[in-house]
């Protein structure tokens, strides 16, 4: 096989939750740029109108699809859509999620906030996990790539207190490899990415203060573009990993290597 080949997804379907922004946005990109249609699916209408728009301007193409990741009945009417339309669902990026609402010690959480974190982070990722793996059984292969975070594997507070996501994270990541080990024999590869610090709309990287810590936090001394998430999601992605399943990749500047 021809590196062209190994990485190349020509013919394959992509579907991208939370690709209205960030990071779902560059793995969109990044799956188009290898050949595979992206399925970007998001609750901000506007946010995937531009995924479409910078997609279209470098002459590639999406399907866009609006809802929910912690409605059921949104998930499984999108990969119905996407079976009906294509007939196979190649590529599952489970990327869409939030941070705490409010970061602060547990003492002082909110039950709300709690439940809100634990249905976009969790309930999200199994609802799509469920309904695509649906597919990919049926079909016999498949890849499914869960965006979980450095904060998976060690707590938060070593730069703010963010007990709702660090708990969600690590949960995304033994469920990923709860998941490689069920469909291991089947030809369907479950791994995790584990971001550190990405300028996204995740964390309010538009205040210095915010930036200065997460900065000094990082042993490369700057944060992340997004687009630096397309190597890691193409290789996950791809027949590049054909033997890898249940690892989480950690791309972070060196922030867990301390
Ligand atoms: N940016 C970082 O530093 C970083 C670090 C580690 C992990 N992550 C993870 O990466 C993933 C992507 O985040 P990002 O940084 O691109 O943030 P982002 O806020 O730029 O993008 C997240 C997208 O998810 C969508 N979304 C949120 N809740 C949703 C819901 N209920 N239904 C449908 N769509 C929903 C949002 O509308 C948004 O478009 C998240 O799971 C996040 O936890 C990000």
């Amino acid at each position: 096989m021809s590196i062209q080949d190994i990485f190349g997804l020509s013919g394959k379907v992509a579907l991208i939750t939370g690709a209205g922004s960030g990071l779902g946005r560059a793995m969109a990109e990044a799956v188009a740029e290898a050949g595979a249609t992206p399925v970007c699916f998001d609750r901000d209408a506007q946010g995937l109108a531009e995924t479409e728009t910078q997609l279209s301007a470098r002459g590639l193409s999406c399907v866009v699809i609006a809802g929910d990741v912690t409605n059921e009945t949104d998930v499984d009417a999108a990969v119905a859509t996407i079976d009906q339309r294509f007939g196979r669902l190649d590529i599952l990026f489970n990327n869409a999620g939030i941070g705490d609402p409010v970061p602060g010690l547990l003492h002082e959480h909110d039950t709300e906030n709690w439940k809100k974190i634990i249905d976009i982070n969790m309930n999200g990722v199994f609802y799509f996990a469920r309904a695509a793996l649906r597919i990919m059984v049926r079909q016999g292969s498949g890849k499914i790539v869960n965006t979980a975070s450095m904060w998976g594997l060690a707590g938060s507070s070593s730069v703010f207190p963010m007990a709702g996501y660090s708990a969600t994270k690590g949960a995304v990541v033994n469920f990923t490899r709860e998941l490689a080990l069920q469909y291991a024999d089947k030809n369907i590869q479950v791994n995790a990415i584990c971001p550190g610090f990405f300028v996204t709309k995740l964390g309010p990287y538009d205040e210095s203060e915010f930036v200065r810590l997460t900065t000094d936090f990082t042993p490369m001394k700057r944060l992340a573009q997004p687009s630096e998430i397309k190597g890691t999601a193409l290789y996950l992605a791809s027949s590049a990993s054909s033997f890898v399943t249940g690892a989480c990749l950690v791309i972070d500047g060196g922030c867990m290597a301390k």
